[in-house]
């Protein structure tokens, strides 16, 4: 039997920081009030030069490095984005050829929020068909540049990053189990309702949501579908070690692992630092409680993403 393992992470953050006080500056907001509704602090954000594609190549020659893999072994890679940098080719294409290699599948995934894991999903699929070896994986975004930064109720929550996971076959899991969902009637509750066409912006070329329901729907299927995956795995919660659900407030992190009776201790919370950084807030995460000595081999994770489509997953590993 093959199964799928993640055997490195990386991740990479734009230099420039971007605190609430700096917002609070020029927008009728505050620290006090973002920190509060969200326990977001701060943000980073891209250079005007830096695209996804640059943010992916750093995060995945970190993740290949501590692989101890060389980018010509990659013979998959999954982009999850929804801020690629053309309309085409896709973003992973763009990294490809950045890590100086040609030949293997490359594609992007557009699920939003939820784009890392089902990347997670499907390259774990490929690898299980026998089809690959070894896959990136990588969620990476600059969400700075669909948001209308005049818009408090929207700029505050979001920042840009990029993290990655080289994924190989292993005769042991490695992935136990990813359940997978989507809902398209709830279009209006997150979007950026825009497309270029015939040389303009039709539409709006920014971020809308409706800040309540998108709370509400999170917090509710990111508990179901952790129970759907425990489940999957023929596991229960009191195997899950650590949970990362999807980066977007720190309040539906702490309903979701409460609801699933998870202590705090294994809820994993990067968005004070990186506030909501969509298809690239799991990955980073995981890279970071990796680096810090707190995840380790051995230990079981439960990756979980929720976002615009509506589209939500988990995937249950076995690092
Ligand atoms: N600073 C100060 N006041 C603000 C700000 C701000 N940044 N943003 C909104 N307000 C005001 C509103 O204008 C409103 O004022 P009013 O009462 O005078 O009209 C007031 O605060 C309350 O607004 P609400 O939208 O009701 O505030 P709420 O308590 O719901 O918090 C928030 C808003 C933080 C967006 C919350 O609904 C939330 O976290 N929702 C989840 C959204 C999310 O995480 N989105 C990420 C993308 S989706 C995803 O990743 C899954």
């Amino acid at each position: 039997m093959t199964y799928s393992r993640i055997t490195g992470t990386g991740s990479f953050l734009p230099s420039r920081v971007v605190t609430n006080d700096e917002l609070a500056a020029r927008l009728n907001t505050s620290d006090e009030w973002i920190r509060s509704r969200t326990g977001i602090a701060r943000r980073h954000i891209a250079d005007k030069s830096q695209g996804s594609s640059d943010l992916a190549l750093e995060a995945s020659r970190r993740a290949l490095q501590a692989a101890g893999v060389d980018a010509s072994q990659i013979d998959l890679i999954v982009v999850a984005t929804s801020t690629p940098d053309y309309v085409f080719p896709s973003t992973a294409c763009l990294l490809q050829a950045k890590l100086g290699i040609k030949g293997c599948a490359a594609f992007d995934i557009q699920a939003v929020c939820s784009g890392f894991v089902y990347g997670l999903a499907t390259a774990d699929s490929f690898i299980r068909s026998g089809s690959h070896k070894k896959a990136l994986v990588v969620g990476a975004e600059v969400f700075s540049r669909i948001l209308d930064w005049n818009d408090r109720g929207t700029c505050v929550l979001f920042g840009d990053g990029a993290g990655a996971v080289v994924l190989a076959a292993d005769s042991k899991p490695g992935i136990h189990a990813s359940v997978l969902h989507a809902d398209g009637s709830l279009v209006d509750l997150l979007s950026v309702p825009g497309n270029v066409s015939n040389g303009c912006i039709v539409g709006s070329p920014f971020l809308q949501m409706n800040g309540q329901g998108v709370f509400k729907f999170a917090v509710k299927v990111l508990e179901e579908v952790a129970r759907e995956t425990v489940a999957a795995a023929g596991m229960t919660m009191q195997d899950v070690d650590w949970l990362i659900p999807h980066q977007a407030n720190v309040r539906i992190l702490d309903a979701t692992a409460r609801k699933l009776g998870l202590p705090p201790e294994k809820l994993v919370i990067t968005v004070d630092h990186h506030a909501n950084t969509s298809a690239a807030s799991v990955p980073l995460a995981l890279d970071e409680f990796v680096r810090a000595g707190k995840i380790r081999a051995g230990h079981r994770v439960m990756m979980q993403g929720v976002g615009g489509g509506f589209t939500w997953g988990a995937t249950l590993a076995t690092m």
